[in-house]
Formats: C-alpha cells, structure tokens, sequence
C-alpha cells in the first residue's frame, strides 16, 4: 500500500495549497457571490454551510481525489457489512447495527446479529416503560423516584450529555443523575441526597474491570445496605455489560443485566444499553427517535455521492487544516445550552479514535493525526477564549452548531444567540485591516494623538475558518444525526489517516501504572522502587498527616 503522502492526491494538495495559502477568504467570497449555495450541504433537519472555509472547487476536487484514491467508500462497505476493521482486537465495528432499522440483516463471523440487538431494544423498551410506570419497584415496593447511572468514558458521557442536550424531554418524574470520576466526592455528592428505597443504580460497563466504575458501584452499595439487605440488591440494581458473569458475581439479577458486543467500542456505544440512563432520562419513544435520526444519517453517509456527503465533507476539510496548514487543533462550538457538553463528548469520540501514530501497515505516521478537540458553548467563549482564536497566529477551525429553533421562546434570546454565532464566524473571515480601524477611529471623533500606535493592536487579519452546521431544532431525531454525522467524519478521517480509529491501546498503561501507585499507597510499608519523582510524590501523599 502506497504511502499516504505519496499519493497524487496527496501531492497535489501539497502543491495546490501553496498557492490557495496566497488567498483570503474574503477574496473567495468578492470573485463568487453564489459561493454559499455552491459551498453548502442541505439535509432534510440538518444544514452545513463549509462556504468560510479557505478552499475552492479545486481544492475539494483534490480533496475527494484524496478520499478516493485512500479507497473511503469500500471502508465504508466494510464497516457496515461487519468486516473486522478493527484488527488489532480483530472485531467488527458495528455500532451502526444497533440503529439499523432497515429490516435488513447484519452478519458478525456467520450469524445475523440483529435478532439479539431487536431483543435488546426490546428489553430495554419493556424495562423503561416499567421503570416509568411504577411496576418495577424498589426492593420496599416503592416506585423509582432517581436513577444513579455508574460508568465512566463511553459509559457516562454519551448517556450524560445527550440527556443534558434534550432536557425538554426529560420525563419529570424521574431523576437521572450520573457519577463517573472515582473523586469520592463525586459519588457522595449525588448519594448524599437520595433515598435507597426509591432509587435505582444502573452500573455501566464494557468490560466492568474499569476501576472508577467497580470503586463507585461499591460505594453505592455499602449505601444500600445501609437501609436495605443484600438481598434487596436484586431489586435496586441493575448492569449493563459485555461480562455477564461478573455481573451476577456481584449480584444482579439476570434480567436486570442488559448485554452489549464487544463490536461496540465504548465511545460509539450510547446507541445500545449503554444508553439505558438516556432512555430512562427521556422517554423511550424519544430514545427511538434518538436511533432513528442516527439512522438516517447512516443512509446519507452510506448513499450520498462524496460530494454531497456531509461527513465525508467535513472529514476532508479536517484533513484539509490538519495535515496542510498545520491546524492542531479543532474548536467546536455550539451556540445552546443544552449542548454545552457537546465538545468533551467529541473529544472522546474524536481523539480517543484518532489519538494515534501507527498505521494499519504497522508503520509510524510521517503525518500529522487526530487534533486536539475542545470548546465550549456559545455565547461564553466570546468572553474567554475568543480573544486568542481572532488575533493570534495559531489556525484553528471551528464548527459553530446551532438550533434555528429554540425550546424556549423567551424574547429576543435567540435571535441575540444566533446574532452572536453568526458574527463570530463573519469575525474570524473577515478581521479588519488596520485602515478599517484607523478609519472607525476618527469617525468615532478620536484623535490623532489618541489613535496612535491602536490600530496595530486593534487589527485582525480574519481568514480564520469555520464550518457553520444548523439543525432546524434540537431534538432526539436531529441530535442522534448531528452525533452520527460526527462518528462518521471521524472514521473517515481514520481511513485517510491509514489508522485504527477503533483500538485505544494507548489508555492502558497509565491505568496499569495508576494501580501500581496505588498498592503503594495502600501499603505504606512497600518499597518506594519506582522513579525519585513518583517516589517523593507517593512519600509525600503518606505523610499526609
Ligand atoms: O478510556 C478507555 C475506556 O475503555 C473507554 O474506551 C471506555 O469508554 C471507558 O474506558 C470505560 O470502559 P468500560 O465501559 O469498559 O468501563
């Protein structure tokens, strides 16, 4: 397999952006004015406008020649059609069964793996449904009034953050509170409130080794039993898992054990019981729609020719910034509340993914991979942040994402929102030169003194750019889409990268090295054998006093 960089496309776009490095986009804009409609992708609930990015139809041809010639539609075949791409733990990646609503069959090594997923959705519907009603009771036989949902990583925050982003349609009889970091504080802050009789712990994990989880589900049962008998576990506990057997070692009753695949890694898993917590949160009927709108965009992913492919799209002007103008990394922005934990969920999905620097020819890159991902909601990076993305000289793109329509119509709020977002992606296009400056300043009456040397340190240079993705509203459909489009771009990415989006060796270590400390610290008689840093730090946490 040739090099990445060795490729023609790959080669044509080192030389292409030479010259496109030469361009402002305000420049593309001036020789263009259907430059909107041609740089703008629209799908039934959700619009892409890439027309602020620094390209031109050139550049997106060399740009798909890339996608191609990196063979993305048989990856993407393979996916779907349960091929084992994820081949250092050689297993399919099938998180995109767990929405499939086609009718059609999906085979993992011979066997049609949409009967156990139907089955499962299925529990989890009968189970939610029960929960909601007040016929699966507490172990007293009182009706759940909170859900603690227990998991960290893919276990927490897919549940977390989407039940966060539809808030409107939380059912109001019902808490759903989540505890991830093993900071006992975290555990003991939601615990401290809740009652054992009229609440139910849902303990959320792949593997269930993971240390916060195991350490928390603990604690929340030494909470139980302060009320109740361990024979009441039964009633008030409940697992999501691959490991089945682990999960009634320490209990839990078999139909209250809910089984996922190991062709699901935990940063793509919210689609299956996983996001029981989600389901409870909101309903199952919206949860449904949650799947469907991912659905959705799986046909669109699947069917839509490159160049009117909104993942596909997006993956190459992330290529674009990544590996040809030495973005590092990536700002996403959502303009609404509810989304606000938006960018730590991409973080996860997007760098554990493609965090990496070995190919699939088992090869160190001689590119540049995943960027570092972050952001926060709109407006209150304008008060922080934004500061350096206008005037500093680091390229960083930025997706802005908004609702066109709020679930709250409170006045003026939204229209203020949407002002806000839409002026920050103009901003960073345009800047303003230092002759726009001056001339603002002496038509604000300053004077010649008072104008000095500002205009320097007032000018932005713009060129700075951005996608703008607007959904028609936030809803279960809409979210489940705008989730999709994502985990598709990253994969996308992967193939061009020529990676593994779907291993995370790279999380091992530190956790084997955090349980070594740990030993250490429990007993303050081991030998402290280790480097003199971690040695001083572990004798200094010993006396502690
Ligand atoms: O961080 C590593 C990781 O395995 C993530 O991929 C995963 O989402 C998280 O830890 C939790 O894993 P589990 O669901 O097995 O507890």
């Amino acid at each position: 397999m040739v090099c990445r960089t060795s490729l023609n496309s790959w080669q044509n776009l080192e030389s292409h952006v030479k010259k496109i490095k030469t361009k402002h986009i305000n420049e593309l804009f001036a020789e263009n004015n259907s430059r909107f409609d041609e740089f703008s992708l629209r799908l039934p609930e959700i619009f892409l406008d890439y027309s602020k990015n620094l390209i031109t139809q050139e550049s997106v041809k060399y740009l798909i020649s890339l996608a191609k010639e990196c063979d993305v539609d048989k990856k993407i075949a393979e996916m779907f059609s349960g091929q084992p791409i994820n081949v250092t733990e050689n297993r399919a990646v099938l998180h995109t069964a767990l929405r499939n609503f086609s009718g059609t069959p999906v085979y993992v090594e011979g066997e049609d793996i949409m009967p156990p997923i139907k089955a499962t959705l299925n529990k989890i519907e009968t189970f939610v449904n029960d929960i909601s009603a007040g016929v699966i009771k507490g172990y007293n036989g009182k009706a759940f009034k909170d859900v603690v949902a227990i998991g960290i990583g893919g276990s927490f925050l897919g549940p977390k953050i989407m039940s966060e982003a539809l808030k409107p349609y939380r059912q109001k009889h019902i808490n759903v509170h989540f505890v991830a970091n093993v900071d006992g504080s975290h555990i003991n802050d939601v615990l401290a409130k809740l009652d054992p009789e009229t609440t139910l712990i849902i303990t959320s994990s792949k593997t269930l080794t993971t240390q916060e989880t195991l350490r928390n589900t603990e604690t929340a049962k030494e909470w139980f039993l302060s009320k109740a008998d361990v024979s009441d576990v039964q009633h008030n506990f409940v697992c999501v898992t691959t490991n089945i057997e682990a999960a009634k070692t320490f209990g839990i009753k078999e139909k209250n054990i809910f089984p996922m695949w190991d062709w699901v890694g935990g940063r793509y898993s919210v689609w299956s019981a996983i996001g029981l917590p989600l389901a409870i949160a909101i309903g199952f009927d919206n949860y449904r729609e949650f799947l469907t709108g991912a659905f959705d965009m799986d046909e669109h992913f699947k069917e839509a020719p490159f160049e009117e492919n909104m993942p596909i799209i997006m993956a190459l002007l992330g290529i674009w910034y990544r590996n040809f103008h030495g973005a590092q990394s990536h700002l996403l922005l959502p303009y609404y509340h509810y989304l606000r934990g938006l960018p730590a969920y991409i973080q996860q999905l997007d760098m554990e993914s493609n965090g990496k620097s070995v190919t699939l020819e088992n090869k160190e890159t001689n590119y540049d991979t995943g960027p570092i991902i972050w952001g926060s909601e709109g407006t209150n990076g304008q008060h922080s942040f934004h500061q350096l993305i206008h005037q500093s000289k680091t390229p960083i793109p930025v997706d802005f994402i908004l609702p066109s329509k709020p679930h709250e119509e409170i006045t003026n709020h939204h229209d203020m929102l949407v002002a806000n977002c839409l002026g920050q992606s103009q901003a960073l296009m345009e800047g303003q030169s230092e002759e726009q400056v001056t001339t603002a300043m002496i038509t604000a009456k300053y004077s010649t003194e008072e104008i000095g040397q500002l205009p320097f340190h007032k000018v932005m240079k713009g060129n700075k750019p951005s996608n703008t993705i607007i959904m028609s509203k936030l809803t279960p459909k809409n979210l489940g889409g705008l989730i999709a489009l994502y985990e598709h771009k990253v994969f996308v990415q992967g193939i061009i990268w020529q990676i593994n989006s779907f291993d995370q060796w790279g999380v091992e270590l530190g956790k084997a090295l955090g349980s070594e400390v740990l030993t250490k610290i429990l007993d303050s008689n081991s030998p402290l054998d280790m480097d003199s840093s971690t040695n001083g730090l572990i004798d200094m946490y010993r006396k502690r006093g």
